[in-house]
């Protein structure tokens, strides 16, 4: 850290997001502010996931962070970055056993893109089974062995069935794991740092977008039960077009605040997001947009008519940031000071 230059947020538990504008200022955001959840946007190349990473080599001094890496690139982008320390490369599977089981329904619901009729036989098997810590072998074989009596009914299960085994077969039986939740909570007490999640070994987008989902909401399970830790955990989600606009990523953005748990989204198509993502992203840092209907929406989220023009002139690794800790908005070279 150069000391003569002027610093906005200068403090301890702040994170340094590069220069002011003109090249004499820093900026730094509280740790505080990514608390309250954090949306990165900008066009392809525009330096997104380059400012994710310088990001979240410094959040991983406040807790754990995870990144759902989904086209395996982070971990040369922290490495081009300098950061060696503390990153470690996770293969961590598909969690399919929960304490919460109606939610990972609803996430089976929305990958498979099951209809009413197949989704009316999985809130069922919730209804015959009470207990928590169900998994999804207790839900295949409940599906199995139950008798139904009408037409439709036969046909629903076979349909719905099938579509569970295309994800959930012998082919593809080595990406889950029983027990991840015993498994994760150690791996993330006794490994302290960037945990990089590498997602491309999943060929299939509905396996990738499932264990993207498990993964965020099993995080939740353990940071729900853990009462004694008081890290931070934040969850770097790039390519999240692919999740953003599930019920879990909707619910987590409005409550996950109050678990210590802080969310940083990452896409190239802001006009896909749901109004509650954007106004529940506290965080703004806006890379170069050049599709109209994107513009407009950030023009309409930050309330700043000006950004149509701004927005569409920013250079590779320059981004507008909003924050709660910042009284206006201001344009940054990302760098990595340390
Ligand atoms: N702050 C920066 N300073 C210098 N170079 C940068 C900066 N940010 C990004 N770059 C360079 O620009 C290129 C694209 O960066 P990056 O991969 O971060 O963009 P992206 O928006 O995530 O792209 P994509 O849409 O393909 O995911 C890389 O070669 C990277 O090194
Ligand atoms: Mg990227």
């Amino acid at each position: 850290m150069v000391n003569y230059r002027p610093v906005i947020n200068n403090g301890n538990d702040v994170v340094y997001l590069g220069f002011i504008d003109d090249g004499y200022g820093v900026l730094g955001i509280p740790v505080k502010d990514f608390l309250r959840h954090t949306l990165i946007v900008g066009s392809t190349g525009s330096g997104k996931t380059t400012t994710a990473a310088v990001i979240a080599s410094q959040l991983v001094n406040y807790g754990y962070v995870v990144v759902i890496d989904w086209n395996d690139e982070y971990l040369n982008v922290v490495k081009s970055l300098g950061v060696k320390k503390n990153v470690v490369r996770d293969d961590i599977k598909i969690p399919i056993k929960f304490k919460n089981f109606e939610e990972f329904i609803s996430i089976l619901n929305e990958v498979l893109e099951l209809s009413d009729a197949q989704s009316y036989l999985l809130y069922k098997f919730l209804d015959d089974y009470e207990d928590n810590n169900l998994s999804l072998d207790d839900l295949m074989s409940y599906l199995e062995q139950t008798y139904v009596e009408s037409k439709w009914m036969v046909e629903t299960k076979s349909a719905l069935l099938r579509r569970l085994k295309m994800i959930y077969n012998s082919r593809t039986k080595h990406f889950y794991d029983l027990d991840l939740a015993k498994n994760l909570r150690s791996k993330l007490q006794n490994e302290k740092g960037l945990h990089i999640v590498s997602l491309r070994r999943l060929r299939d987008s509905k396996l990738r977008r499932l264990a993207a989902l498990t993964l965020i909401k099993l995080i939740e399970e353990i940071k729900d039960n853990d009462f004694n830790t008081h890290n931070y955990n934040f969850i770097i989600i790039d390519e999240a077009h692919n999740v953003i606009n599930s019920s879990l990523i909707n619910r987590l953005v409005a409550e996950v605040r109050k678990l210590g748990i802080g969310l940083i989204l990452i896409t190239q198509s802001p006009s896909n997001i749901s109004n509650n993502i954007l106004t529940n992203c506290n965080v703004k840092i806006l890379h170069t947009l050049k599709s109209s209907s994107d513009i407009e929406v950030m023009v309409r989220s930050l309330g700043i008519n000006e950004l149509r023009e701004l927005l569409p002139k920013l250079k590779v690794g320059e981004a507008l940031i909003d924050a709660p800790s910042l009284r206006e908005v201001i344009k940054v070279r990302i760098s990595r000071l340390e």
